[in-house]
């Protein structure tokens, strides 16, 4: 298997927004192995320097923050051609309909929203032929949760995002979406342990396949979607079977 992949993605530069961390950073990881040329990006150029001397491979790192739109396309110019972009970066906001601070609604609709569409278009002009731009949503478009509506309906901004944009940039982009289900990564650091071990223990034993994703998992989708290049308009979900679950 890995031949065949390696064989698309060797060379390619695949720059990954939130490739510091979580299922970015693993995307970076087997896209590295695959020999293609990796750039990881997110606000803080230490962490970054930092992962990517773990990755072996050709890894540089490039520090943005997807809502400073002026930073962003002043980054994007730095980056060269590039073949294939990733966007996982985000931040969430939880809280009841009546009760998430709108503020709190305003900062999440801006990193996850607005940051990657700003990202996708000031990139769009670098990418060359025959790339793609891959976006992130999450499960909570298509299976909402009380405490996490907001959320739910920002996830599915970027699935409509994608599938409009595979459709307007078609000729010069593919675009596709991926929506994980709970994935165990850095996204949940700042929970206490047992309550995080308790929560991964909850919803992954109410799934089919009885546990959480690990960020690898979700890489290798995110790998498929780029070297396949018959995909565009997707939303993939990878989610353990949360989306059919009783
Ligand atoms: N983990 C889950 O259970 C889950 C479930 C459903 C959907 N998702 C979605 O899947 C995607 C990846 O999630 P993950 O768990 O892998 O995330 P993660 O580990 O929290 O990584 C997110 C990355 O984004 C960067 N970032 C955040 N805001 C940024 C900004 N404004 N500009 C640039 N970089 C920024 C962070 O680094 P810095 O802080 O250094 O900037 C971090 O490296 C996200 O869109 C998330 O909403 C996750």
């Amino acid at each position: 298997m890995n031949t065949a992949f390696e064989s698309v993605l060797r060379g390619k530069h695949i720059v990954i927004v939130g490739g510091g961390s979580g299922m970015g950073k693993a995307t970076a990881e087997l896209a590295a192995s695959l020999g293609a040329k990796v750039t990881i990006a997110s606000r803080n150029a230490e962490k970054l320097t930092t992962v990517a001397a773990t990755i072996e491979g050709d890894v540089s790192v490039a520090a943005v923050d997807t809502t400073d739109e002026a930073r962003v396309k002043a980054w994007a110019a730095e980056l060269g051609p590039v073949d294939h972009l990733v966007i996982s970066a985000s931040s969430a906001a939880h809280g009841a309909f009546g009760d998430l601070p709108t503020d709190d609604l305003r900062a999440m609709l801006e990193a996850k929203f607005i940051g990657p569409y700003v990202t996708a278009r000031e990139v769009l002009p670098y990418l060359n032929e025959g790339g793609s731009i891959t976006l992130f949503s999450g499960v909570l478009s298509r299976r909402p949760s009380a405490g996490a509506t907001g959320l739910g309906a920002v996830n599915a901004a970027v699935e409509a995002l994608a599938k409009g944009l595979a459709q307007e940039l078609g000729g010069k982009a593919r675009v596709n979406c991926i929506s994980p289900g709970m994935v165990a990564t850095e996204a949940y650091s700042g929970m206490p342990e047992e309550a995080r071990e308790g929560m991964y223990a909850q919803v992954g034993g109410s799934l089919p396949v009885g546990r959480v994703g690990q960020a690898d998992e979700i890489a290798m989708a995110v790998v498929m979607i780029l070297a396949n290049s018959f995909m565009t308009g997707t939303v993939l979900d990878i989610d353990g079977g949360h989306l059919v679950k009783a």
